[in-house]
């Protein structure tokens, strides 16, 4: 894995919907779905680049969807084509390989990172089910509808509403915690692995700082180093039953 703390060069960024921005960069590094880039454009504050999930990736460049939430996604959201920016990494373990007919689901932002993976899960010939939960407006219709074998949107309400779990070998899911915990426990219900992509503020990535430590069945987790993707049940553990 290449860590690549230099500046990548800007080829494309637009605004795909109400505050969520497509971006892609310039890279010779070459990421596994479900890792992530510290992205800086700036010189001093904030400090720290900002953690963003691995959309898709090709030869010699990779791309992003983000929200602006705060300072740092603003920064990024106004660079234009050509504008050089901080990309280091990938960083983190991203998905496991996976075998059979696989369920990937996704609830906000958390439906980025199942864009690859569900891409590179059907390249190996793999039957992939895409779920995406969107609070308000689906956002990359096209490019989430050709990256697996069916694609399924789901515009408010919840996205585990008519799930049938048990038609899956395994699921992987990115997305607000209450929604990862119930997709854990309808695959625990079904005897089917499920693997979850959490997020944690982060500072140096690599595993070096603390700041991203997350709790699991089998003690204390770096974030960025050890996930972010952990098997569903090493994080929600801890009512037994919840999960039994
Ligand atoms: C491994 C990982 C992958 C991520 N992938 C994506 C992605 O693909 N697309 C995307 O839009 N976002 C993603 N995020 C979240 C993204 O990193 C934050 O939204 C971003 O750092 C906010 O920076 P800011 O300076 O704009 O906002 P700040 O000013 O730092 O924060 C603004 C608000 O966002 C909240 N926030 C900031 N960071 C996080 C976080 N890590 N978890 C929860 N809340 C946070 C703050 O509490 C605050 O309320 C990911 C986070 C992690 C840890
Ligand atoms: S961000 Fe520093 S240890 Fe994870």
């Amino acid at each position: 894995m290449g860590v690549d703390g230099t500046a990548g060069n800007v080829l494309s960024i637009q605004e795909v919907g109400e505050a969520i921005v497509h971006l892609t960069v310039a890279t010779e590094t070459r990421p596994n779905p479900g890792q992530f880039y510290l992205l800086r454009a700036w010189q001093e504050a904030p400090l720290l680049g900002r953690p963003i999930s691995v959309f898709d990736y090709s030869e010699g460049k990779v791309e992003f969807v983000f929200k602006i939430v705060g300072k740092g996604t603003e920064i990024l959201a106004k660079l234009k084509v050509n504008d050089k920016l901080q990309l280091q990494g990938p960083f983190g373990n991203g998905f496991p390989e996976v075998e059979g007919k696989i369920l990937l689901i996704g609830g906000g932002l958390g439906n980025a990172p199942l864009h690859a993976t569900a891409k590179v899960l059907k390249a190996k010939g793999q039957e992939v089910d895409l779920r995406l939960g969107f609070a308000e407006k689906i956002y990359l219709e096209k490019e989430f509808n050709q990256a697996a074998t069916n694609t399924q949107f789901v515009v408010g309400g919840l996205v585990t509403n008519g799930l049938n779990i048990r038609d899956y070998d395994a699921v992987l899911t990115c997305g607000p915690h209450p929604m990862m915990e119930a997709v854990v426990k309808m695959a625990h219900q079904a005897g089917i692995p499920s693997y979850v992509s959490i997020e944690k503020r982060m500072a140096c990535g690599i595993g070096a700082c603390l700041v991203c430590t997350c709790k699991t069945k089998s003690g204390n987790k770096k974030t960025c180093k050890d996930g972010p993707v952990f098997e569903g049940e090493e994080i929600f553990y801890e009512d037994e039953d919840k999960i039994s």
